[in-house]
């Protein structure tokens, strides 16, 4: 089994990678394998709702990691979404990255498990945290949590390595990922089929 996490933040070896390393050691102590997918410097594309998402996913192609992100979703079974907090919400690149993933790609993370992690100098965790756990809620997800909110403190790269709450945290929500996901394997070998949800109602409020 595999959790493949995505590191929001321009910076290769900051304190959001450094929190989603936590997780990805302990996971590997419960016998879970990870990748740690760097969104990196180049430019991201917002979606322009043109919906010619295809079978090859989004229309901006190669432009950026997106639909690479896709295809390496399609072969996980656990998420992890990190960001650095600015300006009190998800860096902008991760929010345009997820919005185009997610738009043309949510059935390679239905019914799979979830968690989202936020990484500030001192204020806008929860709001970060939130915005992201939303791409989980509309797409039939089951969200991981920990023993607290994830989120880590640090503001120069490496200080978050001196939030021993904060990386606590991270190995507590690894654990209980890796639990959620030995029980979604045990449930399958029992026999156990995934939910069917029903289609149809789509009412948009205008009436
Ligand atoms: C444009 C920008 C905006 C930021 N806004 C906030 C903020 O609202 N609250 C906060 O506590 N830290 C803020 N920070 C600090 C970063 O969240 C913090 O340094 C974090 O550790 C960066 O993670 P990284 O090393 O993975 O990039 C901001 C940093 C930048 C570059």
């Amino acid at each position: 089994m595999k959790v493949l996490m995505l590191n929001g933040s321009s910076k290769k070896d900051g304190n959001t990678y450094l929190s989603l390393l936590e997780i990805g050691k302990q996971l590997e102590k419960e016998g879970i394998e990870y990748e740690i997918f760097q969104i990196g410097t180049a430019p991201v594309c917002d979606c322009i709702g043109c919906r010619q998402c295809t079978e090859n996913g989004c229309v901006f192609g190669e432009d950026d990691g997106v639909n690479e992100f896709i295809k390496k979703a399609r072969e996980a079974d656990g998420f992890v979404f990190g960001t650095p907090v600015y300006y009190a919400h998800p860096s902008g690149r991760i929010q345009s990255f997820l919005d185009r993933v997610f738009y043309s790609g949510a059935d390679a993370f239905r019914f799979k498990t979830g968690a989202s992690v936020a990484v500030a100098r001192r204020g806008g965790t929860t709001a970060s945290f939130d915005a992201l756990n939303k791409y989980f809620g509309i797409t039939g997800m089951c969200v991981a949590g920990s023993t607290y909110w994830n989120i880590t403190h640090g503001a120069a790269p490496g200080e978050v390595l001196e939030d021993k709450e904060g990386l606590q945290t991270m190995r507590n929500l690894a654990r209980n990922m890796a639990w959620m996901l030995k029980c979604f394997e045990a449930g399958k070998k029992a026999g156990i089929s995934l939910p069917k949800p029903e289609a149809g109602a789509r009412t948009n409020f205008i009436r």
